[in-house]
């Protein structure tokens, strides 16, 4: 199935890279958000990241202007879903606020269109049967930063169809990802899970007072060649979405060892969430450069 008109919805961290990913692959593009707030903002960090690109001459001025030229953002939905082919859901991680958006949103797409949650915990068969078409529902899930990261994991649930999955997997390559295809679901997909591993035993060496976190980042990067250290990433991607994704992955399983560790709790009760808060394993200044521990 050809995909013309994306429509994206989540204009955070993640679903405003997306949807600009899918504007500068040719596509029309709808970015929604309930907060017009968060739509401005999104544009000036797009501009402002884009513009580097056409600075550093990696893009000519003239495809970035046709990229935005493309890209229509608007708090409403309806507007944004006439006409679309394909929807990206980027909304909060929380399973009841995506499960109203997709039966609204469903109610209004065209029928051919297909549904993609960009959700890093929520396998879509639990969404799915909220929409009239759980065969064209699927999970595209991206990483942070969007732009940047190549990897998109793409899982569809028992009912997803093979031509959602094949047109899925074809938007991913178009926009210049690398698909990771699952065979069946599972929470935490494979990356996320390779990754937990990781981030539990950094905490853990932690608290244990091992090592501090600048010394545990400093191993990750200089001894394994991460490209960032695990409270560096944490910081990044939200400590908060580290306590959602573990409280969910506990909840599913009844596995202590998927609970949040305790320091990561003490965070997200402090509302010390990373970059965004400008407080997190680390402090951070407006522009997000990091200051210190
Ligand atoms: N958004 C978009 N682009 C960004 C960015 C951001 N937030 N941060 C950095 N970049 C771009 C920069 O503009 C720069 O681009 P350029 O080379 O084309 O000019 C490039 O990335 C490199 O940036 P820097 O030189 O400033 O810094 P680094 O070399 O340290 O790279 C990084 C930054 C790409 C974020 C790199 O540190 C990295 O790859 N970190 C690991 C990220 C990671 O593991 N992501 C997965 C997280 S898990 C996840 O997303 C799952 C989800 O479910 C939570």
């Amino acid at each position: 199935m050809d995909v013309n008109n994306v429509l994206v919805v989540g204009a955070g961290a993640m679903g405003r890279q997306i949807a600009m990913l899918c504007a500068l692959s040719g596509r029309n593009v709808a970015l929604v958000d309930v907060d017009a707030g968060m739509l401005t903002t999104a544009e000036q960090e797009l501009r402002s990241r884009i513009g580097r690109n056409v600075e550093k001459g990696r893009l000519a001025q003239e495809q970035m202007d046709a990229a935005f030229g493309r890209m229509r953002m608007t708090t409403s939905l309806e507007e944004g879903a006439a006409d679309a082919d394909f929807l990206i859901e980027a909304i909060v991680e929380k399973v009841d606020v995506k499960r109203d958006l997709l039966s609204k949103v469903d109610k209004i797409l065209p029928p051919h269109a297909i549904i993609a949650t960009n959700s890093s915990t929520i396998v879509s068969s639990r969404l799915a049967d909220a929409t009239s078409r759980p065969d064209r529902v699927c999970n595209m899930h991206f990483f942070n930063p969007a732009l940047v990261m190549k990897c998109v994991e793409v899982l569809g649930n028992p009912e997803t169809s093979e031509e959602t999955i094949e047109t899925t997997v074809a938007l991913t390559k178009s926009i210049g990802k690398s698909p990771v295809l699952l065979r069946q679901e599972i929470s935490g997909f494979v990356a996320n899970r390779l990754l937990a591993g990781i981030q539990d035993e950094a905490v853990s060496l932690y608290e244990k007072g091992i090592a501090s976190v600048a010394d545990i980042d400093t191993a990750a990067r200089e001894a394994l060649g991460h490209p960032m250290g695990p409270f560096e990433l944490m910081d990044m991607t939200g400590i908060d979405v580290n306590f959602y994704v573990r409280t969910a992955r506990f909840e599913e399983s009844r596995d202590e060892a998927q609970k949040p560790k305790r320091a990561v709790v003490e965070k997200f009760e402090r509302g010390e969430l990373g970059r965004k808060t400008g407080v997190g394993w680390y402090r951070y200044d407006s522009a997000g450069k990091k200051l210190g521990p």
